[in-house]
């Protein structure tokens, strides 16, 4: 993770990667920094905190040429002294990525130096300050080519009116704008600066100067990348009155929904072609993503018959999944630049599988796996907890299981953005949001589809208030989790479909037998009535067992919303966590 944003400008660049960093602090947040060449002289300043952090400084770094980072720590605590950018003689770097060989290299080559920071990054300004000639590529490219792991990297020189990138398995974008020329790893960093940008492949440098950008592969020979419209712009990334994105953007679920449906048919004929004769599919991802899969996998076995697993991408790229030609796997990533995601997809394209992407960014790296992308229309996504895109991938993916199951399914969802955007609007969940933040743990339950909800549920309320929680079928409650229920306890459970209603309305009773609090989100007249005495009831539309999670999700994430600003925490910036989890 970690956001990189580097430019050389025909006016000041600090107040430019200050912005640019602003729009990138979804990647991590835990520390920023910027430098900036004014003369052949480096001037760096860099704060533990988020990007504001920076803000009094910016006026103090002059210089039309320079490069910014908002970091989120992995090797070495959030500090001052790890904040990026590191620099060594010459030189400055921003790196996103992991250097795991950067204990060997330190050995190797400076067995005797005491090392500044305590992060894998610092290596790599250490070891291009050694290797520099005089020419910046060539030394870029003899540092790249002993590094392991992942990187984006952005550097400047004291001998270069300019900044240099390489990558490798950690995205870079480079754009021109009316002002000069950018590099960065995602294109919200250049909304209003760059109206077209182009997308660096692995091994790819850049050499980009006030002139122009030039492109080289591997060997260093020139390269064209194709030039694509930068989706992110101003206006989509504006609150529009909204106190969080979160709020802003599961008031967007409906729209992410009918925009879905409206451009599945881009995918529609490629993946008739590749879905025939195949006789088992694997939904994989990570964090929401995976849980949006545990759903579909429901309607994948249930409209096409076909046996249908979801996995947690991180597990199942070590797991030597069993897989051939006739297996589809479905990788689904909001980002599309999850590592463990992505490295899922590839291990499914080196096994023969059939590979799918369902993801919200049409120019990741997952696009460039994947033999067919079923693209979701959520819009960028800022706050840190998904919760539009998983509407979007729920859409996607039941439009897919029509493809498997040789049915047009598109009419069944054509109420639910109505009926998705009466939840948002009219559903009071106060109450519950109230219960849930006066208790020490909460326990989201349902039943089948129910419960692939209650987990993402369960998710949500953790990620942004930080209570701690976990989602479980109704019918295990008894096998365990009834253990931690008393009356600082709270259950939310899911119960949209007749079928297991019942069933469900036992576990309820379970809670409350031991004290517990109980919310219910139901659909059910029938549930609503007996147990609106005994627990707190949210309401929302019925709109069938199978399409249920488009509206319960809504509900449950107005609940996590909710308490995180009862409990004064940012929703948005959840501590710890980032966004685009571009590192194991
Ligand atoms: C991080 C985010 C989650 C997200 C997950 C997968 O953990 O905090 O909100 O669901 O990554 O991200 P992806 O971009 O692959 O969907």
């Amino acid at each position: 993770m970690c956001g990189i944003v580097g430019c050389a400008l025909r006016r000041r660049a600090s107040d430019i990667i200050y912005g640019g960093l602003k729009q990138l602090e979804y990647r991590g947040y835990d520390s920023a920094g910027i430098a900036t060449l004014s003369k052949g002289q480096l001037s760096i300043v860099k704060r533990q905190g988020k990007v504001r952090m920076l803000e009094s400084c910016v006026d103090d770094l002059s210089g039309n040429v320079g490069i910014g980072h908002t970091r989120w720590a992995t090797h070495g605590k959030p500090s001052d002294v790890n904040a990026h950018p590191h620099s060594a003689g010459k030189f400055a770097i921003v790196h996103n990525g992991i250097i795991e060989n950067f204990t060997e290299l330190k050995q190797k080559y400076f067995p005797d130096v005491q090392f500044l920071s305590d992060t894998d990054s610092e290596i790599i300004v250490r070891l291009l300050d050694k290797f520099y000639e005089g020419g910046l590529l060539p030394a870029l490219k003899k540092v790249a080519s002993l590094l392991s792991g992942s990187y984006a990297i952005v550097v400047i020189c004291t001998d270069y009116d300019g900044i240099a990138a390489v990558k490798y398995k950690s995205p870079v974008i480079v754009g021109r704008g009316a002002d000069g020329n950018f590099a960065a790893s995602d294109a919200p960093a250049l909304a209003g600066l760059c109206r077209e940008i182009s997308v660096l492949e692995d091994g790819d440098f850049a050499l980009i100067d006030c002139a122009g950008i030039s492109v080289f592969d591997n060997d260093l020979n020139p390269v064209e990348r194709k030039i694509r419209p930068n989706l992110a712009t101003p206006a989509n990334l504006e609150l529009a009155g909204c106190p969080h994105y979160m709020l802003k953007e599961i008031r967007e679920s409906p729209r992410a929904i009918s925009n879905t449906c409206a451009v599945f048919h881009t995918a529609e004929g490629e993946l008739k072609k590749i879905c025939g004769g195949v006789n088992r599919v694997i939904l994989t991802g990570c964090g929401t993503a995976y849980n949006s899969g545990l759903v579909a996998k429901r309607y994948i076995e249930q409209f096409a018959r076909i046996p249908c697993e979801a996995e947690i991408a991180g597990e199942f790229r070590y797991k030597n999944p069993v897989i051939d030609e006739n297996t589809l796997v479905v990788a689904i990533s909001q980002s599309g630049e999850t590592a463990d995601t992505v490295e899922a997809a590839r291990l499914a394209k080196n096994s023969k599988a059939r590979v799918v992407a369902v993801t919200n960014a049409p120019y990741s790296q997952l696009t460039g796996i994947a033999d067919v992308v079923i693209p979701v229309a959520a819009g960028p996504e800022i706050c840190v907890a998904a919760t539009k895109s998983y509407a979007g991938q729920i859409a996607a993916l039941y439009l897919l299981s029509g493809v498997l199951s040789g049915r047009d399914l598109t009419e069944s969802l054509l109420q639910i953005p109505a009926l998705c955007a009466q939840t948002v609007e009219n559903t009071d969940i106060s109450a519950v949001a109230d219960m849930c933040a006066r208790s020490s743990g909460v326990y989201f339950l349902g039943r089948d589809i129910d419960f692939a909800v209650a987990l993402e549920g369960s998710l949500k309320l953790k990620e942004v208030s930080y209570i701690p929680s976990e989602g479980y079928p109704a019918g295990e409650l008894k096998h365990g989790t009834l253990a931690l229920i008393d009356e600082n306890a709270a259950a939310v459970v899911v119960i949209t479909g007749e079928r297991l209603a019942g069933k469900s309305k036992n576990a309820v009773e379970q809670v409350l037998s031991r004290k517990g609090k109980v919310a219910v989100i139901t659909c059910l007249d029938g549930i609503a009535n007996e147990l609106k005495d005994r627990a707190t009831i949210v309401k929302i539309p019925d709109c069938g067992e199978f399409l249920s999670p488009l509206i319960s999700s809504v509900a449950l994430q107005l609940i996590a919303y909710k308490v995180a600003v009862t409990l004064n925490r940012d929703p948005d910036k959840p501590r710890n966590l980032a966004k685009s989890v571009t590192v194991e």
